[in-house]
């Protein structure tokens, strides 16, 4: 069910957490650095579009990247990814990576943007990062996950929700203006076919942005009674056709989502829920009670999603019917985790060539 997909992030490292000495952030501060294999470079085929710089006098937005050192990101005719960043996911965002590159035909176009928890050590991720893909182009940015953290309503903080989820909200602020159309995309998945075609979604005349859509999931039941059973409430979505959709991949207009001023529209709606509970989970309502029933349709190839199935009952997922371009580990089970404890489910095969870490008996002594 696509609403497995809630959050199932956070859980997880809620788990992983809850289940370690105390020391474990310390341990893996000092150890992810040199846990990685070095990927090998990628270059574009010869019918790549050439990528010019843009004037950027103007162009960032906000000073919060920390990029002294960085190349510039405002190249015309490449490809902008955004993912975010932390030191429990690493491994899953690296194999995300890979995938992206090896399946590109024009790797080198491509631009990542990664959206770190201001608490977390971002030299420390940038290098890791740049150890295993020294030739990638690509910025960290720090999100204000504090400020966030004070529009998520308690209830929903203690069912583990995680700020750096919302951090997809504010990527039209943290990313520099230059930026206008980007590919969000989460940590537990792998592209197997070429991201330029994902990110040629036509968003068609008004769209904001495009995602997987879902309309035989039971909208319903993302929302409370008491929003449904609130006159004005229960209109948001009249004169919508609103189906789910998932927000861990994305095609987004930065542009329009700019003009539009998204981001306050959505934190509207958290203020809302603080004040009254109109759902239950954390930073997909807002995003379905904004977009839902205007957005544009990503193919589902780009999503066979719930492949982490439920590490609890030991349930394994199989393919939806049809084309993969995107195999998705949405869900409580991933599949580094799977593989590690050797109880891997049969699709988990499939994410393990893009597996950056380095077997247990190479690490650093
Ligand atoms: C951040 O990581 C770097 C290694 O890149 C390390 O030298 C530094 O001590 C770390 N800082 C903190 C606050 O843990
Ligand atoms: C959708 O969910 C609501 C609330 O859980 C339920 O009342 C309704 O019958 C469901 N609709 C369908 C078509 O399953």
């Amino acid at each position: 069910m696509p609403h497995q997909k809630l959050s199932s992030l956070c859980i997880f490292s809620f788990i992983l957490v809850s289940f370690s000495a105390p020391t474990h952030s310390t341990q893996i501060t000092i150890s992810i650095l040199h846990k990685f294999k070095e990927a090998p470079k990628f270059y574009n085929s010869a019918n790549c579009p050439s990528t010019t710089l843009i004037n950027n006098d103007n162009n960032n937005n906000n000073d919060n990247s920390n990029n002294d050192n960085e190349d510039n990101v405002c190249y015309e005719n490449d490809i902008h990814v955004a993912m975010t960043l932390d030191a429990m996911y690493i491994r899953g965002s690296m194999a995300a990576i890979l995938s992206v590159l090896q399946h590109s035909s024009c790797p080198q176009n491509i631009i990542f943007h990664f959206v770190t928890s201001i608490s977390a050590n971002a030299s420390l991720l940038r290098a890791t990062i740049a150890n295993s893909f020294p030739y990638l182009k690509f910025r960290v940015y720090h999100f204000d996950d504090n400020a966030v953290a004070r529009l998520i309503s308690t209830s929903i903080r203690s069912a583990l929700d995680c700020p750096l989820n919302y951090a997809r909200s504010y990527l039209s602020d943290i990313l520099p203006n230059c930026v206008n159309k980007i590919v969000y995309l989460d940590s537990d998945l792998i592209l197997v076919d070429d991201i330029a075609k994902l990110s040629e979604t036509p968003l068609g005349q008004d769209s904001v942005l495009a995602a997987p859509e879902y309309c035989d999931a039971n909208f319903t039941t993302y929302f409370t009674p008491t929003f449904w059973s609130n006159p004005s409430l229960s209109l948001t979505f009249a004169n919508r056709k609103a189906c789910y959709f998932n927000t861990g991949v994305m095609v987004i207009d930065l542009d329009r989502w700019r003009l539009g001023d998204y981001t306050t529209k959505i934190e509207e709606w958290m203020e809302l829920q603080k004040r009254m509970r109109i759902y239950e989970l954390g930073s997909l309502p807002p995003f379905l009670l904004v977009f839902a029933g205007n957005i544009a349709a990503v193919d589902h190839k780009w999503n066979q999603h719930g492949l982490g199935g439920d590490n609890f009952r030991g349930l394994c997922r199989d393919l939806h019917p049809g084309r993969v371009s995107l195999l998705h580990w949405s869900g409580k089970g991933k599949p580094w985790v799977r593989l590690d404890a050797n109880r891997p489910c049969p699709l988990d095969a499939l994410w393990a060539p893009y597996d950056l870490l380095k077997p247990p008996f190479s690490f650093d002594s």
